[in-house]
């Protein structure tokens, strides 16, 4: 089964579209070097600010016909179709194919609200077409809406980033039972919290280490700590310039500490189907 990771956190800024294009290209990477025979990598962007599409593709006009909003908007027969034919191939890697967001998705969002079956809108067509690539990485928008609803109904595996901040272990646990609220309410039972990714991580500022120590030693988040991304200005160059960190500077140290985590994902994801 395809792995579909969703990045999700309802408060702004936390490093969602960041991570989730530096996860989607570095497992495209990985799987490479480790001579895998696919190593198709889609990457969902579900936020109407066209974040990860636009660093990924270089556009941010995608619309009516050649976005996610066509895919929620078509019929239930011909909606896998239309998904498959939105896709493009990032600017990043070949082998790293994206579904664009537009900015129509905010109002395509009210006009299916209260429609029936609106959230499997994206997890059905997805099915279809999610065995095609060897993983799946979608980033929502920050807010708990029908769209990031969507994104969860589809998902097997949810990453929460956070910033080392205070008050921000309360947000988590408020992000964790909605996940839970959407695996119980929509019976999605492959749906589960793999990850608490900590990001901006400082770790010259006295309060960031007392919260990652917190946090570490938290008896339900602490086990789901799976990466901890150091705050890094090469990560906001490489936005600039629309380029994964990877690329910007291998060395850089996000880019290692992203490299540590994806290696983190691959061996759990290993174990769980071991
Ligand atoms: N590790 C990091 N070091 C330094 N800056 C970072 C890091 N991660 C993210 N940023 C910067 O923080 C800002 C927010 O990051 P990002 O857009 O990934 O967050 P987000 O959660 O997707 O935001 P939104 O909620 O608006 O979608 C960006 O300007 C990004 O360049
Ligand atoms: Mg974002």
């Amino acid at each position: 089964m395809t792995r579909i990771f969703v990045l999700t956190n309802h408060k702004g800024g936390v490093g969602k579209s960041t991570s989730a294009t530096n996860i989607a290209f570095g497992l495209t990477g990985l799987l490479r070097s480790a001579g895998a025979a696919n190593c198709r990598v889609l990457l969902i962007d579900t936020d109407s600010q066209s974040h990860a599409t636009l660093v990924t593709t270089g556009r941010n006009d995608f619309g009516t016909d050649d976005s996610l909003y066509s895919v929620l908007m078509a019929d239930r027969q011909t909606a896998p179709q239309v998904l498959a034919n939105v896709i493009v191939q990032s600017h990043w890697d070949a082998d790293l194919h994206v579904l664009p967001a537009s900015p129509l998705l905010e109002g395509g969002e009210r006009e299916l609200m209260g429609v029936a079956g609106a959230p499997y809108r994206l997890a059905d067509p997805l099915s279809r077409i999610a065995g095609h690539y060897a993983a799946v990485v979608i980033d929502t928008r920050p807010s708990f809406s029908l769209m990031t609803e969507m994104a969860l109904v589809a998902a097997t595996d949810a990453i929460i980033p956070v910033e080392p901040r205070y008050l921000e272990t309360v947000g988590l646990l408020s992000v964790m039972s909605k996940i839970n609220d959407v695996r119980e309410g929509w019976r999605r039972p492959d749906l589960r919290v793999s990850g608490i990714l900590v990001t901006k991580m400082d770790s010259r500022v006295k309060g960031h280490n007392h919260l990652l120590d917190e946090l570490k030693t938290h008896t339900v988040l602490g086990r789901l700590l799976c990466g901890v991304i150091p705050a890094n200005e090469a990560v906001s160059y490489a936005h600039r310039d629309h380029l994964s960190v990877f690329s910007y500077d291998p060395h850089a140290p996000a880019s290692k500490a992203y490299a540590h985590l994806i290696g983190t994902l691959v061996k759990r994801l290993k174990g769980s189907a071991a």
